[in-house]
C-alpha cells in the first residue's frame, strides 16, 4: 500500500486529493500547520497520520519535524499548500512577498529535503500543484507568480537532480479553481464569485491521480489543467 505525504489536505484541491487517496484504502500523512488543524484532520480522515509545522515559517521546519515521528516509507510527496495575495508591485509589501514566497515555494523545497531519503528509498514521486501563474505572470500577480516560477524551477532542477534515484517530479498547473482561494482572488479583484465557472476540485485531484498511477514507464513533467466552460 501507498504512502502519501500531503500538504493542504485541509481545503480545496489538497482535500479532494486526500479523500480520493483514502477512499482507495493508501496511507496518507497530513502536513497540517498546528494541532488544532491535526485534530480536524484526523477526525476527517481515520487511520491518517498528520504531521505540524506552519509553512509560513520554512526555518523552523526542521526543528518541528525533528520533535515528530516521520514516516518511514514515502511514495509520494504531493505539495498543494498553497497561498495568494494580490496587489499591484506598488503595492505589496515585503511580508506580502515573504509569506508567498516561505509558503509557495521555500517550505515545498524544505519538505522535499526532508523526505528525499524516503522518495528515493521508494522510487517515490513529488508532485508540486503549481498554477498558470507559474507559466506567465500577468499585473497584480507579481508575487504569487514569482513563487509560482520558482516553484517549476525548483521541479525541474530536482527532477534532473534525482533521475538516477528514480524519483518522478511533476509540475500540475491548474487555471483558476472553485474553492476559497479563488474566492479570496474575486474579492482582491472586487468580482462576483461563482464556483460553477470555474474548474472543479475534484478534476484537478483527476489529474493528479493520473500522474501518480502512470506506470513507470512514464513521467508527466508538466501538465496544464484549464477551466473548460
Ligand atoms: N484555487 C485556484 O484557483 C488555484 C489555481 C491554480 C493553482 N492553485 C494552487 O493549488 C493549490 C491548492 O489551492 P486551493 O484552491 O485548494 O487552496 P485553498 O483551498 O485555499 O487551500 C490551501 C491549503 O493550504 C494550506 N496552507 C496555507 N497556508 C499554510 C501554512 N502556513 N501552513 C500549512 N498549510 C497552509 C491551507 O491550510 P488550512 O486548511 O489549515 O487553511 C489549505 O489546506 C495551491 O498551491 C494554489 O496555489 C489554486
Amino acid at each position: 500500500m501507498a504512502t502519501h505525504v500531503i500538504t493542504g489536505a485541509g481545503s480545496g484541491i489538497g482535500a479532494a486529493v486526500a479523500r480520493r487517496l483514502h477512499a482507495r484504502g493508501d496511507d496518507l500523512v497530513l502536513h497540517v500547520r498546528d494541532a488544532g488543524r491535526a485534530k480536524e484532520l484526523t477526525a476527517e480522515f481515520p487511520g491518517a497520520k498528520t504531521l505540524v509545522g506552519d509553512l509560513a515559517e520554512p526555518d523552523r521546519l526542521s526543528w518541528a519535524f525533528s520533535h515528530q515521528t516521520l514516516p518511514d516509507r514515502v511514495d509520494s510527496l504531493l505539495h498543494i499548500a498553497g497561498v495568494v495575495d494580490l496587489g499591484r508591485v506598488d503595492e505589496l509589501t515585503p511580508k506580502s512577498w515573504h509569506h508567498q514566497l516561505d509558503v509557495n515555494l521555500v517550505a515545498p523545497a524544505e519538505l522535499t529535503r526532508h523526505f528525499l531519503p524516503q522518495l528515493r528509498a521508494a522510487r517515490g514521486h513529488v508532485v508540486f500543484v503549481n498554477s498558470g501563474a507559474g507559466l506567465s505572470a500577468h499585473a497584480q500577480w507579481s508575487a504569487y507568480a514569482a513563487s509560482k516560477h520558482g516553484l517549476k524551477a525548483l521541479a525541474d532542477a530536482l527532477r534532473e537532480e534525482e533521475h538516477a534515484h528514480g524519483v518522478r517530479v511533476t509540475s500540475v498547473h491548474p487555471g483558476r479553481t472553485a474553492g476559497p482561494m479563488q474566492a479570496k482572488v474575486h474579492q482582491q479583484e472586487g468580482k462576483a464569485y461563482d464556483p460553477s465557472q470555474w474548474i472543479d476540485p475534484e478534476s484537478v485531484a483527476t489529474t493528479i491521480l493520473m500522474c501518480l498511477d502512470l506506470p513507470r514507464d512514464a513521467e508527466v513533467n508538466d501538465l496544464t489543467v484549464r477551466p473548460g466552460r
